[in-house]
């Protein structure tokens, strides 16, 4: 899909309609909850690949132990934005930046600051599940806490403990030393997300975590994000609105204009960029009339 310059509409294009699907959003909303310290923070950030703005300005605080949805069309930036929080951005040829990521209050782009220790604390899930498909189950769990210097007399509890986080211990515990491979997708997925959660990250950036899965597989994964969200903070990418409903306390609405960089046209409470947005161009792209 290319990416979208907005037009505005006059009527509902979506495949949902739109009375009954408000009443089963409204029934779906999370109670967000009370805001508590912020964990994480960008700045004013701005990106570059090569001399291509393709953001602009971005400021968005994830609040500790909450779940924010980023939302926006195809190309608005959200996965470039969502790289930037944890310095994988850097890691791609051609990548600029511009602006502060604030982790604990501090600028994870300061010179002093290893990238490796940052990647720990602000893991990674991404759109396609990567396991080591011939490494075991148990073997890919651990297979980050290398740097993290965990000892090995904790390994089975981490093992137990991350792929029960993740939703998956009850389906692979009597086959931890199968290989990943063998296991359908929607388990591949909760595997990465136990391995993630194997170095004990504090924040977690999910890009489209789902979106290679079926709906059962979904909702384990959802499951799984409100309860790990009780201990750490959750940033998740997804094109599905009912999913950004479900999951999310918080929600960003990234847009883009054709060739112009994309920025925030809208943020805040879930409940409130679903239920009552400001900016028309949201209520739009909630109710499914573009992107
Ligand atoms: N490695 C790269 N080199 C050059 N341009 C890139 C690179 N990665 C992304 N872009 C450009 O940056 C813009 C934002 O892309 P990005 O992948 O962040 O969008 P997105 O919102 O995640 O889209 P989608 O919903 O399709 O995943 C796009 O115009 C894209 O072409
Ligand atoms: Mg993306």
């Amino acid at each position: 899909m290319s990416t979208a310059e907005y037009e505005p509409t006059t009527e509902y294009e979506s495949t949902a309609h739109y009375e009954s699907d408000v009443t089963v959003l409204e029934e779906q909303f999370v109670e967000p909850k009370s805001v508590g310290p912020i964990e994480l923070e960008s700045q004013d950030v701005s990106v570059w690949f090569g001399k291509r703005k393709v953001l602009e300005g971005v400021n968005i605080a994830f609040p500790k132990n909450t779940v924010t949805a980023l939302i926006g069309p195809s190309g608005c930036g959200k996965s470039t934005y969502i790289r930037t929080l944890n310095r994988l951005h850097e890691l791609i040829p051609g990548a600029a930046l511009a602006g502060s990521v604030l982790y604990e209050g501090k600028d994870i782009y300061d010179t002093d600051i290893d990238p490796v220790h940052i990647r720990l604390q602000i893991g990674m899930v991404f759109q396609k599940p990567n396991p080591f498909p011939s490494m075991t189950i148990r073997g890919n769990v651990l297979s980050g806490l290398k740097l993290s210097g965990m000892k090995r007399d904790q390994h089975d509890d981490i093992v137990e403990e991350t792929l029960t986080s993740a939703g998956l211990w009850n389906e692979v515990k009597d086959r931890l030393d199968s290989a990943a491979g063998e296991l359908s997708g929607g388990q591949q997925q909760r595997l990465v997300i136990a391995r993630a959660l194997a170095v004990q990250p504090h924040v977690l950036l999910m890009d489209e975590p789902c979106s290679a899965l079926d709906p059962t597989s979904t909702l384990k994964i959802e499951e799984t994000v409100r309860e790990l969200s009780k201990d750490i903070t959750i940033v998740i990418v997804t094109h599905n609105m009912q999913q950004a409903v479900r999951v999310s306390d918080y929600t960003a609405f990234f847009l883009a204009a054709e060739n112009e960089p994309g920025y925030v046209i809208e943020q805040g409470p879930t409940t409130d960029i679903f239920g009552s947005p400001q900016d028309q161009r949201t209520l739009d792209y909630v109710n499914g009339r573009f992107g």
